[in-house]
């Protein structure tokens, strides 16, 4: 286990190992060596920020490359103004892009106050030919880029950063290593993502995931519940476990394992009070895993089904293997089920070749399925996805008033049934002190959604049961009960 890893004793005299682990926790003794020295020559400690951008799987990375940058010896600052900056990208949608070509101007302001400032962008964009292209001529302050693949090899690539004037590259078109056993710093104590899988088959044809993620590749279950065993002895008590499509999980390992399998081996954990997954694809969500999730005590009755869209047609086009009855039927079969489950999905508006009818059947699965919530997306062109390139592309006022009338229907069904739990007693994990008042905390139910509370710090982490006395349409006011 890496906590153990003890970076005196590495011997800094010989060459780096070739076989990983091992190889960066040389790299990590010898960045901390640079560091100590910087900050010896500063008479300060240095800096690190990280932001970022996109979805839980990032999230997850970032806190791997600040367990990296705390080893070493960086310490964290609020703001972008640090010794060392790192964009996390992500390219799922356009304006994703262009919010980090944005702030890369603003960056380059404090550089230009501290000359040995180092800024590093890495993640899902950095993918992209066109966008390391545009970087090495529009952004040639940026000292170090890499990407989904080698994230592993960052306090390599520090190293190479921290010993180079030139601007270091190493992007890899895919892999099939996953290196285990790395530092991680977690945003919250008591709660983490795991990763089970990395990467994605299924080529959606709007999706530029499969192009910046490669193929799926999935964690040895051992891995996983050793990973989640220590998490649990270090106080978590809920897990989200990763993936582009869970259900995907462990087909291709060397001992086949179905996802049902791996979430009964992980609900046996003694500890472990909360399991949530994200995210199952419509098209193979078993029988097993719902019967698992029905008879589970651990596993969060709430399942995010992404839909895209309503209208076979588009289904079809947008290459997602199941047609809308399919769909409901589904979704039936879950609620009858689990009845008491919260179903959230996923939605694309103005995919090339939508028509009002299309745009219908979208807004009657919304209907049928009452959505607890539901995250909308205007169609967004990547280049080098099969949709890109198709006819029919919508015009923007069009899309637009689609995409205020799905909002208003999908806001309207969610508070209807947020409704529903007012006035029951429901168990919630506190997060956090509320934002607004700091009389309050702030935690979460199983089904995700978000509980204000008369309460203090000490309650951070830990589970109530809570009335939910107010429904305010997108969050609750509780109060514990005994
Ligand atoms: N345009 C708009 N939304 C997209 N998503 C993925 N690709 C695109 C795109 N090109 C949405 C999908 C997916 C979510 C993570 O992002 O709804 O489920
Ligand atoms: Fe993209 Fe489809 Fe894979 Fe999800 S399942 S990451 S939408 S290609």
């Amino acid at each position: 286990m890496y906590n153990d890893i003890d970076l005196d004793a590495v011997d800094l005299t010989i060459d780096a190992p070739e076989t990983e682990p091992d190889r960066q926790y040389y790299f990590m003794a010898k960045a901390r060596k640079m560091i100590q020295e910087l900050a010896a020559k500063k008479g300060r400690n240095l800096t690190f920020y990280v932001k970022t951008f996109g979805c839980q799987m990032n999230a997850r990375d970032s806190e791997k490359l600040v367990g990296i940058l705390e080893k070493v010896g960086y310490v964290p600052s609020d703001s972008e103004e640090a010794d060392f900056v790192i964009y996390n990208t992500c390219t799922v949608r356009e304006n994703a892009n262009n919010k980090v070509y944005g702030r890369l101007g603003y960056l380059n302001g404090f550089k230009k106050k501290n000359k040995e400032m180092l800024i590093a962008l890495c993640g899902c964009m950095m993918q992209e030919t066109e966008v390391v292209e545009k970087i090495k001529t529009s952004y040639r302050f940026v000292d170090l880029i890499f990407g989904t693949h080698n994230i592993y090899k960052f306090a390599e690539l520090l190293v190479n950063a921290l010993e180079s004037d030139k601007m270091v590259i190493d992007v890899w078109k895919d892999t099939d290593k996953i290196v285990e056993d790395l530092p991680e710093e977690r945003k919250y104590s008591f709660k983490s993502g795991v990763n089970i899988m990395f990467g994605c088959n299924n080529f959606c044809s709007y999706c530029i995931v499969p192009y910046v993620r490669g193929r799926e590749r999935s964690r040895e279950p051992k891995d996983i519940i050793n990973e989640i065993e220590n998490l649990v002895k270090d106080g978590v008590v809920e897990v989200m476990l990763l993936g582009q499509n869970v259900n995907s999980y462990g087909k291709n390992l060397e001992n086949p394992v179905t996802f049902a399998e791996l979430l009964k081996e992980i609900d046996a954990i003694e500890g472990l009070e909360r399991i949530r997954f994200m995210t199952p694809h419509p098209k193979d969500l078993s029988d097993e895993l719902i019967e698992v999730m029905k008879h589970s005590k651990k596993i969060c009755k709430h399942i995010h089904l992404p839909l895209q869209s309503g209208s076979t047609k588009l289904l079809k086009a947008m290459n997602r293997q199941y047609t809308k009855e399919q769909y409901l039927a589904l979704v039936d079969k879950i609620r009858k089920e689990i009845p008491d489950v919260a179903l959230t999905t996923d939605i694309i508006v103005g995919f090339p070749g939508e028509t009002e009818e299309d745009f219908l059947d979208t807004m009657d699965v919304v209907q049928k399925a009452e959505y607890d919530s539901a995250f909308t997306f205007i169609y967004s062109k990547r280049s080098g996805t099969p949709a890109a390139k198709m006819e029919n592309q919508i015009p923007e006022d069009v899309v637009k008033d689609r995409f205020d009338r799905l909002l208003k229907q999908v806001q309207t069904i969610a508070a209807k049934k947020a409704e529903r739990l007012t006035g029951k007693v429901e168990k919630v994990l506190v997060e956090e002190i509320n934002e607004q008042d700091a009389h309050l905390v702030t935690g979460r139910l199983a089904n995700n959604s978000v509980v204000h509370l008369p309460g203090n710090k000490d309650m951070i982490g830990k589970i109530y049961n809570v009335c939910l006395k107010e429904c305010k349409g997108f969050y609750y006011l509780g109060e514990t009960v005994e």
